[in-house]
């Protein structure tokens, strides 16, 4: 096991984005609705894209990946299984579910359970298949799932918690090869899954509405290869403000969409920041030496998103005042507070909230990252933290972020990777 060792550090100069994670691994399932030959671009070398291409592996799929180019054909094997062993590592494989059912009108995939983040069930996905005709139960820890022909239907998604991106992901994958028309009502409207939807249509689905909360499709007969580039990752890119934001330096990121940015960046500008967006979609970032106490609350896209929520708390412990962070989306999601604690700041959780009282300083500390964004929330606290900072565990951090703590050295930060 690897740990990050981190030293206070002034950040400067530009860092690139890589391919979002959340929006490939969608795209890689929604390659079991074809048996041509689909290649996609700008995938991120990360540990969960490794674990879904043993997945599609496992289903009958010849991959290819190299410099982040996944090139994926069809195998002889028409496996409907995903097993346990791979599912468990990673909630996103239950993605498969749609697209195997739509393709191969079976599907056995195991549920993935809880995790780390919370309860994390998968009752909006298994409701929305049904309504469009598949019988699906449960059996010994695996979600079975049959439909001779999946039919068109009129679904609504919506959760306890708002929309769903994966059940979204996935009614959208089984329902292009279904008979007729779809409604997809309280539709996740994330930059994923109008990604997702993009290359749906470049294999020639008939989608529209996609990046909104009702998404309309017509099931064609058969869907083809094609060559497709993915999005890059607006989670990564928000994790480098808040970078940029702890540490009061001035950086540039790359390579991704503002758009898909703009609550972070609105948060971002009342925390104390001059943000320009250059020529060619450059965020050039500009923090005050004082950051403000602002109130966050994660919402559904485009409100705040929940995969920021840590590595901003980590800025806002920092703020000169009290702020109120409210997680609407992980109501458990505040494993970092502790940590961030241990550090020397000042929080408080009560339910789905904390409220942060700012501190002068962080004290660097031995701590452990519990899961991905809790991860770079605490490389983010050490980054801005008074001596040393070990990070514990950072395995998390490597299932989300490609190559992180060589981008950080290339902006000047003091990061190193030592066993643990
Ligand atoms: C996606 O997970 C992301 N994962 C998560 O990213 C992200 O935190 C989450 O969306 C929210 O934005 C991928 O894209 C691979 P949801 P997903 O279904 O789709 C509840 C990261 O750090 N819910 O939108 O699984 C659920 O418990 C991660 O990269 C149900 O109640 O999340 C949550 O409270 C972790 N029933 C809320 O909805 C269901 O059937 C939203 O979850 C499904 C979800």
């Amino acid at each position: 096991m690897d740990k990050f060792v981190v030293h206070e550090s002034q950040l400067s100069g530009t860092v690139k984005v890589s391919g979002s994670k959340n929006a490939a691994l969608p795209v890689m399932a929604a390659t079991l609705l074809t048996d041509s030959e689909c290649t996609i671009h700008n995938v991120p070398d990360l540990m969960d894209i490794r674990t879904m291409i043993k997945i599609l592996e496992v289903l009958g799929k010849k991959i290819e990946f190299k410099e982040g180019i996944l090139s994926v054909k069809a195998n002889k094997s028409k496996s409907f299984v995903a097993p346990y062993k791979l599912v468990r590592t990673m909630r996103a494989s239950f993605c498969c579910l749609g697209p195997l059912l739509a393709k191969r009108k079976r599907a056995k995939v195991a549920l993935p359970g809880g995790c780390v983040i919370g309860a994390r069930p998968v009752d909006i996905h298994i409701r929305g298949l049904r309504d469009l005709g598949a019988d699906i139960f449960i059996e010994g820890g695996y979600c079975q799932a049959k439909a001779s022909q999946l039919q068109g239907a009129h679904i609504y998604l919506g959760g306890q918690y708002g929309s769903s991106v994966l059940a979204t992901a996935n009614i959208l994958m089984a329902c292009v090869l279904a008979r007729g028309q779809t409604m997809i009502e309280y539709a996740a409207c994330e930059p994923e899954i109008e990604c997702l939807a993009s290359f749906l249509k470049k294999m020639g689905a008939d989608i529209t509405g996609e990046g909104s909360p009702l998404i309309r499709v017509s099931g064609v007969k058969k869907l083809t290869g094609c060559e497709f580039v993915n999005i890059a990752d607006r989670i990564e890119a928000g994790t480098f403000i808040a970078a940029s934001l702890a540490t009061r330096s001035n950086i540039s990121i790359e390579g991704v969409n503002p758009f898909h940015l703009t609550s972070v960046i609105d948060i971002s500008k009342k925390i104390g920041a001059e943000i320009i967006i250059e020529k060619g979609g450059v965020i050039s970032i500009k923090p005050n030496q004082k950051l403000r106490p602002v109130n966050i609350t994660t919402l559904c896209y485009p409100g705040f998103p929940t995969d920021l929520q840590a590595q901003f708390m980590a800025c806002l412990s920092l703020a000169n005042g009290i702020s109120l962070v409210t997680e609407k989306i992980y109501p458990d999601r505040f494993m970092h507070v502790a940590e961030l604690n241990r550090m020397g700041a000042s929080i408080q959780r009560n339910g789905p909230y904390s409220i942060i009282e700012g501190v002068e300083k962080l004290k660097g500390a031995e701590i452990m990252a519990s899961d991905l964004r809790a991860s770079a929330a605490l490389v983010i606290a050490g980054l801005a933290a008074e001596g040393k900072t070990e990070v514990l565990r950072v395995y998390h951090i490597d299932r989300g972020y490609e190559n992180i703590e060589e981008k950080l050295r290339k902006l000047g930060a003091k990061i190193k990777r030592e066993k643990q």
